[in-house]
């Protein structure tokens, strides 16, 4: 399938039509963007790690029967997915209590949720993607009812699988951002999954091993990101 035009480029990847309309070329740069776009940078290697991270991820989830919109990977920064159209909340999952649950209920960060926290947020920049619940998912027509307990068992449904993933690998999953859309009236998981979207901290020692060590500063970030894909098995071109 040949890349056609850019359709949307994004904070962190651009997206290209194919000459098949079913389908679009997720390119995935070296661009980082945190706090609603305020915080910025290219760090080198991402956009292939988190490429290569994704498709990984996108295909143990397939094979854990979620239905995801990823096809194949192309190159090392660009992979085949559906066209979707997008529902425009963002599903968090929260295992263990950090960033924005923190700052806005005064819990002790790393406290255990059991059972495991759901959240939706509004995908809104402008607004600084402020946390939302199903009556106003329902009332301003973000999604149906149907949608809504479809992203929340399959975002749950998710958790399941890479809770342990990580977990053998000797991490802990603290909390993770999905999106989902609509493809020929299937709910269907979009985006990515990647050390961008989540919160993954060594079992052991609880060091941050996600976007964490770029919006606070902490270094190697990108080496942080490649040391989760090493070790839940991902071999990187
Ligand atoms: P939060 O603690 O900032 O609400 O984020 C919870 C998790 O979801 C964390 O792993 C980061 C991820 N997330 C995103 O990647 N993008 C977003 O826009 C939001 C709201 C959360
Ligand atoms: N992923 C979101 C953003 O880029 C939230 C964050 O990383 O702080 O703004």
């Amino acid at each position: 399938m040949n890349k056609a035009e850019l359709l949307y480029s994004g904070k962190a990847k651009s997206v290209y039509h194919t000459d098949n309309p079913d389908f679009m070329i997720l390119e995935f740069r070296d661009d980082t963007s945190a706090f609603d776009g305020k915080k910025k940078a290219a760090l080198a290697r991402k956009g292939a790690v988190n490429n290569q991270f994704n498709a990984f991820v996108m295909e143990k989830l397939a094979a854990a029967g979620i239905p995801t919109h990823f096809e194949k990977q192309l190159s090392a920064n660009e992979s085949l997915v559906r066209k979707l159209t997008m529902l425009p909340v963002e599903c968090v999952v929260r295992n263990r209590a950090a960033g924005s649950l923190v700052r806005r209920l005064g819990v002790e960060e790393g406290q255990t949720l059991s059972p495991p926290v759901f959240e939706f947020f509004l995908k809104n920049d402008d607004l600084g993607d402020p946390m939302i619940n199903d009556a106003h998912i329902l009332t301003f027509g973000w999604a149906t009812a149907e949608q809504i307990a479809g992203m929340k068992a399959l975002t749950l449904a998710v958790n399941d699988v890479l809770l342990k993933l990580f977990a053998d690998g000797g991490m802990i999953l603290v909390d993770y951002k999905l999106e989902f859309g609509m493809f020929k009236g299937e709910l269907v998981l979009g985006d990515e999954f990647s050390p961008d979207g989540c919160r993954l901290w060594d079992s052991k020692t609880l060091e941050k091993m996600d976007k964490d060590r770029f919006r606070q500063d902490l270094g190697n970030v990108i080496e942080a990101y490649e040391e989760v894909g090493r070790r839940i098995g991902i071999e990187f071109q």
